[in-house]
């Protein structure tokens, strides 16, 4: 057997995407351990979701640091001492740090509700829908120093439909995401990918 990757997870909130990794570990289908989930929100469901799997978690509050630095050094420090291979945002609301997104290059993934380079940011569904857009979908990504803006692994592609209401569209997304998460995330931790330029080639 194949050393399973050491996965920190980085949430916010409700943590769906964090169950559906947790699922697809337990089902066998994805090679992984994770080691510890980290939230900024103190009572994020997702803090819950690992609890009832017995997965380590940590909550690091922002207040307790008067300096941006100071925090993500404590994320770092808690990814550092629970040996984390690769750091997995899931609802993590949260702009990375240069230091941190060095000390994990091409070690990274975000998932993004759009399908990136259109509607970076916060809000995506709600833009997407107001623009007129009649496809959207979602994006899981490497981590570099801009916003959103890291190769692209894998994306899905969802229509926007004309009665769909940001909840409805939010749904259809993120049962894809729910998908290619942890497809995306097999594909790294397996080094079946490689980064040529912008571009994210299977091997
Ligand atoms: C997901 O839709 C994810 O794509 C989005 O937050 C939601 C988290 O849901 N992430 C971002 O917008 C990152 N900028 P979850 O907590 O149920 O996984």
């Amino acid at each position: 057997m194949i050393n399973k990757a050491k996965l920190g997870v980085l949430v916010s909130g409700r943590g769906s995407n964090l169950q559906s990794i947790i699922d697809n570990i337990e089902k066998g289908k994805l090679n992984a351990e994770i080691a510890i989930v980290i939230s900024d929100v103190k009572d994020a469901y997702a803090l819950e979701r690992a609890r009832k799997h017995n997965i380590g978690t940590c909550f690091v509050s922002p207040k307790d640091f008067k300096a941006r630095s100071r925090f993500f050094d404590e994320i770092a420090k808690n990814l550092e001492d629970n040996n984390v291979e690769y750091v997995i945002l899931a609802g993590f609301m949260r702009i990375i740090p240069l230091s941190l997104i060095n000390a994990y290059k091409n070690k990274m993934l975000n998932i993004h509700p759009a399908l990136l380079p259109s509607f970076p940011g916060l809000g995506v569904q709600k833009k997407a829908l107001e623009y007129g857009v009649k496809y959207s979908g979602c994006t899981v990504h490497f981590v570099d120093k801009g916003c959103d803006t890291g190769p692209i692994v894998l994306q899905a592609v969802v229509p926007v439909l004309e009665d769909d209401t940001e909840e409805t569209l939010s749904q259809r997304i993120l049962k894809e995401e729910h998908r290619i998460y942890p497809e995306a995330i097999d594909l790294v931790i397996n080094g079946k990918v490689k980064i040529v330029g912008r571009k994210v080639i299977r091997k």
